[in-house]
């Protein structure tokens, strides 16, 4: 048997980066699943808390998030949709993955040390739950014994330490107690910035024109495209390394609908070559108006249920618990703790 976790943080409506290099996958491992496989998707919330967040904004994003993972598709009779933080055997998992876990690991992982790059000299600022995130995110997965984590590629590293702490959980108590995590990488496993092709695309990039919302209508769309930092060289061209912003362009097209009529971004190219930079961007804008617009008129009928929203999260909770605690009974067993 099968079984799928994965996570989102909370943090605003997600953006089309989050969908071709996630959110999509959750959908189609959901709809294709065979009979014996689990589904279990987090907001998770207590990741969020890991910077600074206004406790009125985050209640508001967080309900936004539980509307836009319905609208997206997924399907609470068949996968299972919570709030991390309903149920607390992740952070008591945690705990106990906490008292394994390598400082020195966890130092090196690269989220840290970007996060942290400006403040070096202030470990007075530095936090003990951003350092530990990692620690958090494999209790997550580990907690419902997942066998498979779809996700971007910017996950990568934190999924490798994942497995390195169930791996030496059960080597220190002797045991199979935990479940070393396969990554799934979706083939758009890294969408870039509008603004700054060098960098991913983000929830919390200062510019919002950075990104596309999933919740964004066709104009701003079409604006935000419009706008997307590309080059001044005649044609176009595949070439991550040299034009980042327009292969961003084609890698985004080739996502949204083109594959698999062609087998490469490179091929897709080749029959662009001989567009105008306008003329790419509108075929761009529409392609993605045409791949999220379904989302977007669903997000906002979903967001009016209060009273659906309150259920499938609840719904959502107790059946997480479940999952979870025959984990916590086993990690507890196998550690002494009953
Ligand atoms: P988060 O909330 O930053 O992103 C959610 C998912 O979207 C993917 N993603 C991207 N993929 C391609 N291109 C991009 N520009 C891009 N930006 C984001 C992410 O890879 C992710 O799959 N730490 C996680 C949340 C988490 C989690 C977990 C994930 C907590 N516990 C357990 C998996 C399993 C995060 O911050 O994702």
């Amino acid at each position: 048997p099968r079984t799928i976790f994965s996570g989102i943080q909370p943090t605003g409506v997600p953006h089309l980066g989050n969908y071709l290099g996630a959110l999509r996958q959750w959908v189609t491992l959901q709809d294709g699943a065979p009979r014996n496989t689990s589904l279990v998707y987090s907001l998770v919330d207590l990741h969020a808390i890991t910077v600074r967040q206004d406790p009125k904004q985050l209640r508001q994003w967080k309900k936004e998030s539980l509307a836009m993972l319905l609208a997206i598709g997924l399907d609470p009779n068949k996968s299972i949709i919570f709030h991390q933080s309903d149920v607390p055997a992740h952070a008591e998992l945690m705990w106990i993955l906490s008292c394994q876990a390598s400082t020195g690991y966890l130092g090196r992982m690269t989220q840290w040390k970007d996060k942290t790059a400006n403040e070096k000299d202030s470990s007075e600022k530095l936090k003990l739950g951003l350092f530990s995130y990692p620690v958090l995110q494999a209790a997550d997965i580990l907690v419902h014994r997942a066998t498979h984590v779809p996700v971007g590629h910017d996950q990568a590293q934190h999924l490798e330490f994942a497995r390195e702490v169930a791996n030496g959980f059960n080597h220190t108590f002797g045991r199979d107690v935990l479940i070393p995590p396969e990554t799934m990488i979706s083939p758009a496993r890294r969408v870039m910035s509008l603004r700054d092709p060098m960098a991913k695309m983000s929830k919390s990039h200062p510019d919002p024109n950075s990104r596309i919302l999933l919740a964004d209508s066709e104009e701003t769309i079409r604006r935000k495209i419009k706008a997307a930092v590309t080059d001044s060289v005649d044609g176009i061209t595949y070439d991550p390394e040299d034009r980042p912003g327009v292969s961003n362009l084609i890698d985004i097209l080739y996502h949204c609908d083109a594959h698999p009529a062609y087998p490469s971004q490179d091929e897709l190219a080749k029959d662009l070559a001989g567009l105008s930079m306008r003329a790419l961007k509108d075929r761009v804008a529409e392609t993605v108006q045409t791949t999220i617009k379904h989302i977007r008129a669903s997000y906002a009928h979903f967001l009016n249920e209060n009273d659906d929203l309150d259920k499938v999260a609840a719904q959502g909770a107790e059946k997480a618990a479940k999952s979870a605690a025959t984990t916590m009974k086993a990690v507890k067993s196998a550690v002494g703790l009953i």
